[in-house]
C-alpha cells in the first residue's frame, strides 16, 4: 500500500526526532526480536547475542541506517534497498517472515520511547513504511 502525504509527514516527523538514536532503538528491537522470536537468532549464530552486546549494537546501527536511508527515499525504496535485498535472499537466505517479526519488535519499542507520539496515525504509518522496506527486501526472493 502507498504512503499518503500524511504517511510521510509522520514517519519523517518521528526519524527527526529519533536524530541520532535511530540505532539505539533498533539494537533495543534487535534484543526484543530475539527474545520474542528465538528462532531468528539463528541467522546471527555467529554474534555474541548477550545482552549489552557490542556485536548486536554494531549491528543495530548498520539496520539503523539503512532504515534512515529508507525514510529518505521513500519513492525509490526496491532501488535504495536493492542491494539489502540481494543480501538478504541471495546471501543470507532469510525467511521473508522474519521481517514481520523485526518490524513488530521496532514498532513496540519505538511505541515504548515514544507514546506520546504513538497515536494509531503513527502507528499505522510506520507499519506501512517497514511494510514497504520489507517489501523491498524480499523483492529478490521471487
Ligand atoms: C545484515 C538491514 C532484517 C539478518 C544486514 C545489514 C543491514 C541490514 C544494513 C548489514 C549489511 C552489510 O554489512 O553490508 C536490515 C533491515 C532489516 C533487516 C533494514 C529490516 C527492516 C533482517 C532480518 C534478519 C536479518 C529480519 C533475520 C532474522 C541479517 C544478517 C545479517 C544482516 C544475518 C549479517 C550480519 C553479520 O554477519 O554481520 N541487515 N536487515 N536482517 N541481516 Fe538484516
Amino acid at each position: 500500500m502507498a504512503l499518503t502525504q500524511t504517511d510521510r509527514a509522520l514517519v519523517l516527523a518521528l526519524w527527526k526526532k529519533m536524530s541520532t538514536n535511530v540505532g539505539i532503538y533498533t539494537t533495543e528491537a534487535l534484543e526484543r526480536t530475539f527474545v520474542a522470536f528465538p528462532s531468528t537468532k539463528t541467522y546471527f549464530a555467529h554474534l555474541d547475542l548477550s545482552p549489552g552486546s557490542s556485536q548486536v549494537k554494531a549491528h543495530g546501527q548498520k539496520v539503523a541506517d539503512a532504515l534512515t536511508l529508507a525514510a529518505h527515499h521513500l519513492d525509490d525504496l526496491p532501488d535504495s534497498l536493492s542491494a539489502l535485498s540481494d543480501l538478504h535472499a541471495h546471501k543470507l537466505r532469510v525467511d521473508p517472515a522474519n521481517f514481520q517479526f523485526f518490524s513488530h519488535c521496532l514498532l513496540v519499542t519505538l511505541a515504548r520511547h515514544y507514546p506520546g507520539d504513538f497515536s494509531p496515525k503513527m502507528h499505522a504509518s510506520l507499519d506501512k513504511f517497514l511494510g514497504l522496506v520489507t517489501s523491498a527486501l524480499v523483492s529478490k526472493y521471487r
